[in-house]
């Protein structure tokens, strides 16, 4: 073998055409290995790029003191914003004494700007962390219609949940109850600046409860206002999952206030809690998931499910979530709802969600603003809403499907009354059974700040490039490189196997034939340089 390579290797220093083919299989067949690990390597990346990179993304988004996703997490750095429509009543009067329509005027919005952090927060070690909220509301003039001291007239809503209340109380109870109002000159509408109705004003009712009612059935406070309690850390704690050793729990609620599930309802599936708080979600989220959030006064994880891609602020790609159409349906159109339902039937009418139970007995439903999706009697039953439009009335949330990450967000609730008619009491003998609205608001973000939609483009974009970019490299590198060391040693073996069938030809002859084998050397054409450097030969060219 040695010889001929070497031979081979003298001949490729002649004129040649074609690619330059080093004679040695030794290399090629090294090349030949390089080539199969890169395009090995292009297999793994093909199966398990994405794989890594979501290795990656899972680490880093995980909830660690002193990270910057936590950080982020715990002290958003934007300011989400609550704009808050109130239903004025404009004629209290005939509505309550020549049977009309309640005439309703939709003022605002009342613009808050929130700061949120999380604080007391202590990490356990399975891997959730428990903390308490903070939301802090500030006033923006600027942006909104009205101030906080525009007067508007209510539903007295601590009243009208006290004599719905008593419907099916004993008869001397109600009468009881009358006379107190009587004492107390309650109405049945209250007259009270929007700020009161929201951030609490003082009411005789729930202050006499305070002081009459035992201990232990005592409201948690003498003050009504929709928010009342709200500008602040609140009391609840909360668990909620890091994230660390199982991604896809992360961000949701493991406990509130201790509890993994309410008492409220008929199901384990119901009771749950295990939702997020909206903020972050448990990441690479398909269009086929279902995710879920939990809020307190929503009583209830919220489902949401994919309705469209969207581009955010930052030109971040995300997936838009809203509830189901029927979420809220009745069960006629949702059995599933049932469970929502503990002493029905009767239950909540269609777009309705009965959330009594967690607002001590109050008759109060929630619905999404304008009755959007709910049954039509609803709005027809009052005057001066305006049919529900999905765009301005729907409640969504745009996620970074990747890693997560809420980018946009609406939540849009209305709070309604369900007022029962209760003839024993004089002050509302003539208050009909209705759903009255009383406000809706929208609790939002618009976008996250530029730092972080930088980031989240890079981490986003950058991976399927780098996979592409890779795949091509390994892939167009390997290929070349066994097609050319294929081609090579096709080549080179088909020469070799000429020059070695010659060789074989000339150490046969060697011993016997000398001399005609030289006549043969000098009609090989072409072939004089290898025979005459062959050491086989070189007895024969030197002498
Ligand atoms: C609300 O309605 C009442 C009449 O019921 C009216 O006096 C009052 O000015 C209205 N408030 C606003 C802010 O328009
Ligand atoms: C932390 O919790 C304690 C009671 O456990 C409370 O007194 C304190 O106000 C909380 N801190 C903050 C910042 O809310
Ligand atoms: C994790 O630990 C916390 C604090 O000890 C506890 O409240 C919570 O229930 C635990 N959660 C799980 C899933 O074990
Ligand atoms: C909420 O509390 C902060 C102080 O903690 C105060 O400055 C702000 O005015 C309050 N907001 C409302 C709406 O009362
Ligand atoms: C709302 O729920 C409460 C508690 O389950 C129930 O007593 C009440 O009748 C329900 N209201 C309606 C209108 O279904």
């Amino acid at each position: 073998m040695g010889p001929y390579v070497w031979i081979t290797y003298k001949h490729r220093s002649g004129p040649s055409t074609a690619p330059k083919c080093w004679h040695s299989r030794k290399l090629w067949g090294f090349i030949i290995i390089i080539a199969l690990v890169l395009l090995l390597f292009g297999v793994l990346v093909t199966f398990f790029f994405t794989a890594w990179v979501n290795l990656i993304i899972d680490n880093q988004i995980t909830l660690r003191d002193g990270s910057q996703v936590f950080n982020l997490w715990r002290k958003p750095p934007v300011h989400p914003v609550m704009q808050i429509y109130v239903y004025n009543v404009t004629n209290a009067d005939e509505f309550l004494n020549h049977g009309v329509k309640p005439v309703l005027e939709e003022l605002g919005p009342f613009t808050y700007v929130e700061t949120w952090e999380k604080v007391n927060l202590t990490f356990n070690d399975n891997g959730t962390v428990t903390f308490q909220q903070q939301k802090i509301f500030r006033f923006d003039p600027d942006r909104s219609v009205g101030s906080e001291d525009d007067m508007v007239v209510v539903p007295n809503i601590p009243m009208l949940s006290a004599t719905s209340q008593s419907k099916h109380a004993a008869r001397f109870l109600r009468l009881a109850m009358a006379s107190i109002m009587d004492i107390l000159k309650i109405k049945p509408f209250v007259e009270v600046t929007v700020g009161q109705l929201l951030w609490g004003y003082e009411d005789p009712l729930l202050k006499l409860a305070k002081d009459v009612v035992p201990k232990e059935q005592k409201l948690p406070y003498e003050e009504f206002g929709l928010m009342y309690g709200k500008n602040g850390t609140a009391k609840d704690i909360v668990t909620v999952f890091t994230g660390a050793g199982d991604i896809t729990r992360y961000g949701l609620v493991d406990t509130f206030n201790g509890k993994t599930h309410m008492s409220h309802w008929t199901t384990e599936k119901c009771n749950r809690v295990m939702g997020s708080d909206g903020s972050i979600f448990p990441p690479h989220i398909s269009k086929e998931d279902t995710i879920y959030i939990y809020d307190k006064d929503i009583c209830r994880l919220l489902p949401l499910i994919f309705q469209k891609e969207v581009i955010t602020d930052g030109g971040v790609p995300g997936y838009r979530f809203t509830p189901p159409l029927d979420v809220f349906s009745d069960i006629e159109h949702n059995p599933e709802n049932e469970c929502f339902c503990p002493s029905g039937p009767p239950c909540a009418p269609h777009g309705l969600f009965n959330v009594s139970l967690c607002q001590y007995d109050s008759p109060v439903m929630l619905s999404f603003p304008h009755f959007y999706l709910a049954d039509p009697k609803l709005i027809e039953a009052v005057e001066g809403i305006s049919p529900p439009e999905a765009e301005k009335h729907e409640l969504f949330i745009d996620i970074q499907p990747t890693m997560g990450t809420s980018l946009r967000a609406r939540a849009r609730i209305q709070i309604n009354l369900a007022v029962s008619q209760v003839v024993d009491i004089k002050q509302v003998a003539t208050f009909p059974d209705i759903v009255f609205p009383i406000m809706w608001f929208e609790d939002g973000i618009d976008g996250l700040p530029t730092e972080v939609t930088n980031l989240m483009n890079i981490a986003t974009t950058i991976p399927p490039v780098a996979r592409a970019a890779l795949l091509h490299a390994l892939f167009i590198t390997g290929a070349l490189l066994l097609v050319l060391a294929v081609f090579c040693l096709v080549r080179n073996s088909g020469r070799q196997e000429t020059l070695s069938l010659e060789g074989t030809a000339h150490f046969a002859t060697n011993d016997e034939k000398n001399k005609k084998m030289k006549t043969q050397n000098g009609h090989s054409n072409g072939k004089a340089l290898e025979t005459r450097t062959n050491p086989a030969f070189m007895d024969d060219n030197t002498s």
